[in-house]
């Protein structure tokens, strides 16, 4: 590891350092109006969601780095601490990237990037019509990090007032379904991820959990686990019980295991290995189970992965 102050680096690099670590970070596309009612709108990526209860967000506009002095968000808000912050999904980014531009405060940045204000409910600056959820907000505090420092940050902390959510991104539920709401994020230099297309699902758990300690020991020593599998399977409240419908709804396969194996048919391969159990050694039977449940926790599987290894008469 290579260690150093942040005060040894050069500002510009340590910017650099910083924001390539801090990443993805979501983007807030922030309207705001000006003291001659001029609409502003500008992307902040120092941004995030600090509360549900009360729902409170923050992003920070710096001081330039080039002279110190307010970007024109930061002194609209001054003056009316009012703002909408509009979500950032790909086919916004180049309009979002336009109004970077250092533009002057007379500057109405709705026309320079041909988006649409649509009056807000709550508050007086405009939201984006086709961001897919706004949400409006009053500044509830600005604490400046370094005052007129450049570079430093100016953190606005917002309660949320109102929130609009596009029916386009909601699921059947209702429920903000990701795919559809295809955020981009930020990352350091020029970097952008895009989220739809790489999506998994990992639940938090919510109870005590067994921990990697209390693995039976056959999968604590397992030469196929790495700890970052073990850690999935010790994310379980207790070992789960066998659930007999899992083996009975596993899909066919073509024979050997192997090829099944490869092919991708983790499960089929399952299936195969449990007819030919009896010409297997204990051992190489044991070895196949835990390939094969290291394969579903690729895919964060982790219910799937135990009902693999409660396959294992010697779990
Ligand atoms: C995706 C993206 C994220 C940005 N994030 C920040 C940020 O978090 N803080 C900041 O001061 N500037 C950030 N910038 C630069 C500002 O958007 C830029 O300085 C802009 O001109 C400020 O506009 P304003 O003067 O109208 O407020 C970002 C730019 C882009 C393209």
């Amino acid at each position: 590891m290579k260690g150093f102050k942040p005060e040894e680096k050069p500002r510009r690099e340590l910017h650099h350092i910083l924001l390539s670590c801090i990443a993805p970070r979501p983007i807030a596309f922030v309207s705001t109006l000006g003291t001659d009612n001029t609409p502003n709108l500008a992307p902040f990526s120092f941004f995030n969601c600090f509360s549900s209860n009360p729902p409170v967000v923050v992003f920070s506009p710096s001081y330039r780095g080039t002279d110190g002095s307010a970007k024109d968000t930061l002194q609209n808000l001054r003056s009316l601490p009012e703002c909408t912050i509009n979500g950032v999904p790909e086919y916004l980014l180049p309009q979002v990237n336009l109004a970077a531009s250092p533009y002057p405060p007379a500057v109405d940045e709705f026309q320079q990037t041909g988006l649409t204000p649509v009056p807000s409910t709550m508050v007086a600056p405009f939201r984006v019509k086709e961001a897919p959820f706004s949400l409006e907000c009053k500044v509830r505090q600005i604490i400046e990090l370094s005052p007129g420092q450049p570079a430093s940050g100016n953190l606005v902390i917002c309660d949320v007032v109102y929130i609009h959510l596009s029916p386009a991104i909601l699921d059947e539920q209702g429920k903000i379904d990701p795919r559809k709401l295809q955020l981009v994020g930020r990352l350091g230099y020029s970097w952008y991820s895009r989220t739809a297309d790489s999506l998994f699902c990992l639940d938090m758990p919510l109870q005590p959990t067994i921990g990697i300690p209390k693995l039976p020991e056959s999968v604590q020593h397992s030469p196929v686990f790495t700890i970052r599998e073990l850690a999935l399977l010790a994310s379980v409240p207790s070992i789960p019980e066998p659930d007999p419908s899992f083996v009975q709804h596993l899909p066919s396969a073509e024979p050997p295991v192997e090829t099944a194996f490869l092919a991708g048919n983790t499960l089929g391969a399952l299936r195969l290995l449990l007819e030919q159990q009896e010409h297997l050694t204990p051992q190489e039977f044991q070895l196949w189970i835990h390939r094969i449940a290291r394969e579903v926790l690729q895919q964060y599987q982790i219910e799937t992965a135990w009902q693999v290894l409660l396959c294992d008469p010697h779990l």
